[in-house]
C-alpha cells in the first residue's frame, strides 16, 4: 500500500510536470510554425497582388526605362504577337523576327496602322541553327534596343521520347534552347553601354516538373528558367532587367491539338490578355506567370510532391491517348 502511494505521488510531482513541460514544447513548436506558415502565404498573396493587380494601375514609360526599340522572336502568331501589340500600345518600334514573310508583313502592317509606331522585320527560321543570327544582327545593328521578348518556341504532340525523330530533337535545341542564350548576345552588349534595358524570357510553368510524354519541351523549358535566373543576377547591377515568364495555358497554335487546354477560360489566357498582364509586370517581378490565375494554378500544383504531378501527367496524357484510338 505505502510503495503504491509512493508511486502514485512520485507520478504526480515528477512525470505530469515533466509531460506537461514536453507538451509546452510542441505547442510552441506547432505555433511557430502555423506563423511560419500563415506568413509566407500572406507574403506570397501580397506579393501576388503586387505583380499582378497593382502593377496595373500605372501605366509605365517603356521607352524611357528602356530604349526606343523591341524586338520579339515569333512574333506573328500567338504570345509573341500579342507581346509585339502591346510593347507598341506603349509607343515602341517593334522588329518582329519569325518564320512567315507573309505573315511578318501582315502584322507589321497591323502594328503600323494600329498604334502608329515603326517597325522592322526579320525572316529568320531558327530551326536551321546558327547561321541565322547574322542577318538578324544586321537588322538590329544601330538601333537602340530596349527590350528583347525571347518568345519563339515550339511543342510537339505529347509522346514517347522514341518516336521523336532527330529533326524533332534539333529544333527544340535550336528553337527552344538556342535562341535564348544567342539573341541575348547580340543585344546585351548595347544594354550594358547604356545602362539599360530589359530581356524578357518566354519559359514555361512546366519549367518546375519533369513532364513524361513532353520531356524534351518541359527539360527545353527548365533551361531557359535557369539561364535566365543566372543572368538576371548577373547583369542586376548593370541596369538591365532580366525577366523569366513561366505561363501556363494560353490560347495559341501551341496547344490547338488538345481542345481541354486551347479554350480560353478561367485559366486560359487569349494571347492578348496574357500579353496586357504580363507586359504589366515588368520591373515587379524576376520571374513570374505573368497571369493571376497561371500564379494560382502553379501556387497549387507546388503544395503536391513532384512524383505526384509526374505520375498524374503521365495518366492524364495516356488516358487522353487511349480515348483518341
Ligand atoms: N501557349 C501556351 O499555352 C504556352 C504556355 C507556356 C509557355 N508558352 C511559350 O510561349 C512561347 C510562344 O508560344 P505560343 O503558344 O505563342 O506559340 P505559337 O502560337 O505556336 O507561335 C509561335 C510563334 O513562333 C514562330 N515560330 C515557330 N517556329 C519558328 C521557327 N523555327 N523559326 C522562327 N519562328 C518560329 C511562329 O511563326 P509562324 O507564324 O511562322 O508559325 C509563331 O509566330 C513559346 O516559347 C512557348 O513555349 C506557351
Amino acid at each position: 500500500m505505502a510503495v503504491a502511494v509512493d508511486s502514485a505521488k512520485y507520478l504526480l510531482d515528477e512525470i505530469l510536470p515533466f509531460l506537461r513541460r514536453v507538451e509546452e514544447g510542441f505547442a510552441l513548436i506547432g505555433i511557430c510554425y502555423a506563423g511560419s506558415v500563415t506568413v509566407r502565404f500572406l507574403w506570397k498573396v501580397a506579393k501576388g497582388v503586387r505583380v499582378h493587380f497593382w502593377s496595373k494601375l500605372w501605366r509605365k514609360d517603356l521607352v524611357g526605362n528602356y530604349g526606343k526599340w523591341a524586338v520579339v522572336t515569333g512574333s506573328t502568331d500567338g504570345i509573341g504577337k500579342g507581346y509585339a501589340r502591346e510593347l507598341a500600345k506603349n509607343g515602341m518600334n517593334i522588329i518582329l523576327v519569325s518564320r512567315s514573310s507573309g505573315k511578318l508583313e501582315k502584322v507589321a502592317e497591323e502594328i503600323v496602322t494600329e498604334f502608329g509606331v515603326e517597325t522592322d522585320i526579320v525572316q529568320a527560321d531558327f530551326s536551321l541553327g546558327r547561321h541565322v543570327y547574322d542577318n538578324i544582327a544586321r537588322h538590329l545593328k544601330d538601333k537602340e534596343i530596349g527590350i528583347l521578348v525571347n518568345n519563339v518556341g515550339m511543342m510537339v504532340v505529347p509522346k514517347m521520347f522514341d518516336r521523336l525523330t532527330d529533326e524533332d530533337i534539333w529544333a527544340y535545341v535550336n528553337v527552344n534552347v538556342a535562341t535564348v542564350p544567342a539573341m541575348t548576345k547580340l543585344v546585351l552588349p548595347g544594354m550594358v553601354e547604356r545602362k539599360k534595358g530589359a530581356i524578357i524570357n518566354i519559359s514555361s510553368e512546366v519549367a518546375h516538373f519533369s513532364l513524361p510524354y513532353l520531356q524534351l519541351y518541359a527539360a527545353t523549358k527548365s533551361f531557359v528558367s535557369s539561364f535566365t535566373k543566372a543572368i538576371g543576377a548577373e547583369y542586376s547591377s548593370a541596369g538591365i532587367t532580366v525577366q523569366c515568364l513561366e505561363p501556363a495555358g494560353v490560347s495559341t497554335n501551341l496547344n490547338a491539338f488538345d481542345e481541354r487546354i486551347h479554350r480560353p477560360g478561367f485559366f486560359t489566357a487569349t494571347p492578348d490578355r496574357f500579353a496586357a498582364s504580363a507586359v504589366a509586370t515588368l520591373g515587379y517581378s524576376k520571374c513570374t506567370t505573368g497571369y493571376w490565375t497561371h500564379g494560382l494554378q502553379l501556387s497549387f500544383l507546388q503544395l503536391f510532391p513532384e512524383w505526384f504531378i509526374v505520375m498524374g501527367f503521365r495518366y492524364m496524357v495516356e488516358f487522353s491517348q487511349k480515348k483518341l484510338k
